[in-house]
C-alpha cells in the first residue's frame, strides 16, 4: 500500500501479484465463460497462480489452457474435486499448497439452479440444493481459512444470486442463495480480526453454459436482457471483474457485503416472468 498524503492513500498493485487462489466450480462447459472461468482467467492476468477446481477434470484443464495461452499468460493448476464432500475440499487446500506453498484467496462459486415452489420440490431436489449451494461453500471455507490463517489473511468471495433479494419462482434457489448471504456475513465477522475479508457477489441473469445448455430460446434471452435497466446481457466476465475486486486490495475496507451485479436487473424486472430470468 503506498503512504501517500492527506488520506488520499491509494494501493500500489491489486495486491494480487504472487498471491494465490482456489476457484470451485472453474470450469464450464467447451470453451464457453462460466462466472469461475472467468473469475480464474482474470486473477491470472493480473498474477494471482489460481487452483482451478471442477469435478469434471477437462473442464477445469480447458481453463487452465485458455489462461496458459492468453496475453502474458499465468499459472494455475486443474484440480478434480466434489467440493460436496470435506476430504475433496481438504485435498484440493493441500494441492495448493503443495503446488504454490501458499493460499490467499477462495472463490466459492459452485451452484446449482432449481424452478417452482415448496409444493412442487422434491424432498430430494431440494436437499441436493442445499448441499450444492450452501455446503459446498462452508466445506471449501472450513478447509481454506486455516492456510490463509498462516499467511496472516485472505479474502473469500461467496457466489450468491439477485433471486435470493427478489424471488420470482426458483424457491429453493433462492432459500439456497440467501443463505450464502447469511453465511458471508456470519464469516466476515468471524474472520475479520484474523485479516480474512469475506464478500458475496450477487449476479443477476448472465449468459454462461449453466444457462444455455439448459436450452433457451433466443425469445428467451433477450427478454433476460431486457429485463435488466441498462437493457444489456450480463456475461461471466462481469461476474469475473467483480470477484477480482473484491479479492483485490481495492477492497480492502469491505467485507461482508453483497455486491449485486445485475444491470439493474433487481430494481426494474417484474416479479413473476414465465420466460425466467434464470439464475
Ligand atoms: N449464470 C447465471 O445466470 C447465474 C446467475 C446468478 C448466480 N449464478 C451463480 O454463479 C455460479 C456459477 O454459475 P455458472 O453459470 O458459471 O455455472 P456453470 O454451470 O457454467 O459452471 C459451474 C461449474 O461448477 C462445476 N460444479 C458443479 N458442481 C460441482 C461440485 N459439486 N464440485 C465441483 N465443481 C462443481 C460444474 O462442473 C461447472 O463446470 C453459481 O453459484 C450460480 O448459482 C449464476
Amino acid at each position: 500500500m503506498a503512504q501517500g498524503q492527506a488520506g488520499f492513500d491509494v494501493p500500489d498493485s491489486w495486491g494480487l501479484t504472487g498471491k494465490v487462489a482456489i476457484v470451485t466450480g472453474g470450469g464450464a462447459a467447451g470453451d464457453g465463460i462460466g462466472n469461475g472461468r472467468a473469475s480464474a482467467i482474470l486473477l491470472a492476468r493480473a498474477g494471482t497462480r489460481v487452483v482451478v477446481v471442477d469435478r469434471d477434470l477437462a473442464l477445469a484443464k480447458r481453463t487452465v489452457e485458455l489462461i496458459e495461452a492468453g496475453d502474458g499468460g499465468g499459472e494455475a493448476l486443474a484440480f478434480q474435486a466434489d467440493v460436496t464432500r470435506g476430504s475433496d475440499c481438504a485435498a484440493m487446500v493441500e494441492a495448493a499448497l503443495d503446488r504454490f506453498g501458499r493460499l490467499d484467496f477462495l472463490d466459492n462459486n459452485v451452484g446449482i439452479g432449481s424452478r417452482g415452489s415448496v409444493v412442487d420440490e422434491s424432498e430430494e431436489s431440494w436437499r441436493r440444493l442445499m448441499t450444492v449451494n450452501v455446503d459446498t461453500m462452508f466445506l471449501a471455507a472450513k478447509h481454506a481459512i486455516p492456510a490463509m490463517r498462516r499467511v496472516g489473511g485472505g479474502a473469500i468471495v461467496n457466489v450468491s444470486s439477485i433471486s435470493a433479494l427478489r424471488p420470482r419462482g426458483l424457491t429453493a434457489y433462492s432459500v439456497s442463495k440467501g443463505a450464502v448471504i447469511a453465511l458471508t456475513r456470519a464469516m466476515a465477522v468471524d474472520h475479520g480480526p484474523e485479516g480474512i475479508r469475506v464478500n458475496c457477489v450477487a449476479p443477476g441473469p448472465v449468459y454462461t453454459p449453466m444457462v444455455y445448455q439448459r436450452g433457451m430460446s433466443p425469445a428467451s434471452r433477450d427478454q433476460r436482457r431486457k429485463a435488466s435497466a441498462l437493457g444489456i446481457e450480463g456475461t461471466g466476465w462481469d461476474i469475473g471483474h467483480a470477484v477480482r475486486f473484491l479479492l483485490s486490495d481495492f477492497a480492502r475496507y469491505i467485507t461482508g457485503h453483497t455486491l449485486v451485479v445485475d444491470g439493474g436487473t433487481t430494481l426494474t424486472a417484474p416479479a413473476r416472468d414465465a420466460g425466467g430470468s434464470g439464475g
